[in-house]
């Protein structure tokens, strides 16, 4: 069995159709129960959440893993990339409150990604503080927290509604497949066959089998 870390949610809505496209049936990820490891045919899913699926495929207990690119920039993990699936399509941005003042000495800024944060700000030469968060990012502005954050916008829509508007990308976001290096060498005829299926289930081909 090959061993694939999801992450929960929406990476797994967006996925089924494809892998069903790719010619797996993956009807088990679809059941509502709590079950977090879902076993279909060649496959077992490990349904985790997403900043944890680097963490299962660097140390070897799930072979392959689907996650977003932000997480794996995020996390510096050490693992093999080779197919954007294609989904999951956003961006992460630097915004601010609407008319505020952009030009500060040490912007407070936060973020789910400091990492990424903190790099994007050495980049631009700023010295920035940066404020590690876990989620309802676009409060931090609102509440005085932060001067800026650095989040994900897909539709734009939490921005707007909260009275924020985006200063820059930082940059483009995508589900992909990555996959654990000795996994890749040990299994690389199952695993190469799966990336080659993906493939042309990612680019519009029919599953051959
Ligand atoms: C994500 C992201 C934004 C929002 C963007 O949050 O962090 O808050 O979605 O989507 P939109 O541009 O379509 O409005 P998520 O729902 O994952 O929750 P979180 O705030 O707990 O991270």
């Amino acid at each position: 069995m090959l061993v694939v870390a999801l992450a929960k949610g929406r990476t797994v809505k967006a996925l089924v159709p494809l892998l069903a496209r790719a010619g797996i049936d993956a009807s088990a990820l679809e059941q509502s129960d709590r079950s977090l490891i879902r076993d279909a045919g060649a496959f077992r899913f490990l349904l985790l959440k997403p900043d944890d699926v680097p963490t299962y495929v660097e140390h070897g207990a799930a072979d392959l893993g689907v996650c977003g690119r932000d997480v794996l920039r995020e996390r510096e993990s050490d693992l093999l990339v080779p197919l954007d699936l294609g989904i999951g399509r956003c961006k992460m941005v630097l915004a601010a409150r609407a008319g505020a003042r952009r030009d500060l000495d040490l912007p407070r800024v936060a973020t789910k990604y400091p990492r990424t944060t903190a790099e994007y700000f050495a980049a631009q030469g700023v010295q920035a503080d940066v404020i590690t968060l876990s989620g309802s990012v676009e409060l931090a502005p609102l509440a005085g927290l932060a001067d800026f954050i650095v989040d994900l916008v897909e539709t734009g829509e939490t921005l707007r509604q909260n009275g924020l508007e985006v200063v820059a990308e930082v940059q483009s976001v995508s589900t992909v497949l990555a996959v654990n290096r000795a996994a890749y060498k040990l299994r690389r005829s199952e695993i190469g066959a799966l990336i080659e299926r993906l493939r042309q289930a990612v680019h519009g081909a029919p599953a051959s089998g």
